[in-house]
């Protein structure tokens, strides 16, 4: 495979809880992978933490690794990667310790390296610190890296891109969201345009509902300030969901490059109905006011659950229901797509209708590493033709070698590092989301207190999918699923 070319990374936001979490661990398994450029250098910046020294920022990494990465920081692979960190505290009004950081990076590797520009940064700095690198000539030979969220809402998406347009243009920009960095979710393309089964259903003829589910059992893990002002609309819904979302009822791009797989899934969100408040219900878990950093008559909503139209040929009246929150009954990440039933008169079945809606899916599982199943009902042995719910499943740890296997952030900072903008975001379609979601920003609904534990309020969250029942099939096995949550909808 290519290897990106010599480059200088800049991470913002070097001592916050993603860079600590995903970014710093990510990086150095690409390094172990030899997947980073031959030569690398990477700079760390803190507002928080503005007199971090280069040892300390080092022992900072270290840390990270060992807590959160896959592989341990030792040997001499660590050494490598250690000798390749340093800091440069990040001040958008005096940027000389940032400057002096870089260009000592940029000599140590000699030529002319590229710079990558992560901002692992809360949005309300984003633009100081994009005037910065303009202002500073840092932009050149660059590309930039922007954390979700991007934006608010219409008006500051719209004044967001404009910012970060006046330094660097679209082809420069890699706004990440770390799902479609997922192989499991990248596989939904192999899934769907590489084989013949599945396409011809593929559509509103065939299908009847789609679920994209990601319920977590996490709560705010000490992230009160950045909820507050995000809630899960915003945190999951009109990032990560959506765009899988796009990958779900994408029509097939002429080729996987980035800008026919980018003008497809932007198709979709322009064919996205603005969404109707009385389509969504919104709750917050029982003690989330008391939770740090968070106000004691917070309006945040901590889960939500809504229904989608996506008004195009393939998918009009194929509702698509998004739920996510956060101190849920399961962790997991799960597509749903409903087959139309065909008559089942001639079976004279007894089947009660929760069995029959375990047969006639396609259950995509999208949780790293991911499987694929399709349930349908079958013949149980025997004198009588009695049915029951039968499952053919495909599951990425029992079929591949899962050595190769990138983690989303991983696997969208090597993209951004070859200059791919496949699997990243484009101005237009996240303003289209926006665009779509202003009824619902405008006039949300009431929120509905949930139990932590459970699967968000009921009965509400239940009656939004009626006819169809919320499903979840059963963790980890092959065994025939329970409905979710206990109760008769989950
Ligand atoms: C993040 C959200 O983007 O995605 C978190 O801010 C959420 O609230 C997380 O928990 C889920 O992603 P993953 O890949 O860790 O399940």
């Amino acid at each position: 495979m290519t290897r990106p070319d010599n480059h200088v990374i800049v991470l913002f936001g070097a001592t916050g809880d993603l860079a600590k979490r995903k970014l710093l661990p990510g990086l150095f398994h690409l390094a172990r992978a030899g997947l980073l450029p031959d030569g690398y250098r990477i700079v760390g910046s803190s507002r928080s933490r503005p007199s971090l020294s280069d040892d300390a920022f080092r022992k900072h990494a270290q840390d990270a690794v060992a807590t959160f990465g896959r592989c341990e920081p030792s040997g001499p692979a660590w050494q490598t990667f250690e000798e390749s960190l340093s800091f440069g505290a990040a001040d958008a009004q005096d940027p000389g310790p940032l400057l002096a950081a870089v260009r000592s990076a940029e000599d140590s590797l000699g030529g002319r390296p590229r710079r990558l520009f992560h901002l692992a940064i809360p949005p309300s700095a984003f633009a100081s610190f994009i005037g910065m690198l303009g202002d500073t000539g840092l932009a050149e030979n660059s590309k930039v890296i922007v954390e979700k969220p991007f934006g608010t809402d219409l008006a500051s998406a719209q004044a967001l891109n404009e910012t970060i347009h006046t330094v660097f243009d679209e082809s420069r920009i890699f706004r990440i969201d770390h799902f479609l960095g997922k192989e499991s979710v990248d596989n939904i393309l192999a899934l769907r345009f590489a084989n013949g089964l599945l396409e011809p259903i593929w559509n509103r003829d065939h299908i009847s509902h789609v679920q994209i589910d990601v319920p977590e059992t996490l709560g705010l893990e000490g992230r009160g300030h950045f909820y507050e002002g995000t809630g899960a609309f915003r945190d999951m819904i009109v990032t990560h969901l959506i765009q899988v979302l796009g990958i779900v009822a994408m029509e097939p791009p002429v080729s996987l490059a980035a800008q026919p797989l980018r003008d497809e899934k932007t198709k979709v969100f322009e064919a996205l109905r603005p969404i109707e408040p009385g389509h969504v219900v919104r709750g917050q878990y029982e003690g989330y006011r008391g939770e740090p950093d968070v106000a004691p008559d917070s309006p945040t909503e901590t889960f939500i659950a809504l229904r989608l139209e996506v008004d195009n040929w393939r998918w009009a009246g194929v509702p698509f229901y998004l739920r996510s929150g956060k101190n849920l009954a399961q962790q997991r990440e799960v597509i749903t797509l409903g087959l139309r039933e065909p008559p089942l008169r001639m079976f004279r079945t007894d089947l009660r209708r929760q069995e029959e809606d375990q047969g006639n899916k396609l259950v995509i599982d999208f949780g790293d590493p991911g499987w694929i199943a399709a349930r349908f009902l079958a013949k149980e042995p025997g004198p009588a033709m009695q049915l029951t719910p039968a499952s053919m499943t495909f599951r990425y740890a029992r079929s591949f070698c899962q050595d190769n296997g990138l983690e989303g952030y991983e696997r969208l900072i090597l993209d951004a590092l070859l200059g791919d903008q496949a699997l990243f975001t484009a101005a237009d379609g996240i303003e289209r989301i926006w665009q779509a979601s202003t009824p619902l920003l405008e006039n949300p609904p009431p929120l509905h207190p949930y139990a932590p534990g459970t699967w968000g309020p009921d009965p509400a969250v239940n009656e939004l999918i009626e006819p169809h029942q919320w499903y979840l099939p059963a963790v980890g096995e092959d065994a025939i699923d329970r409905p979710a949550g206990g109760s008769p909808h989950g």
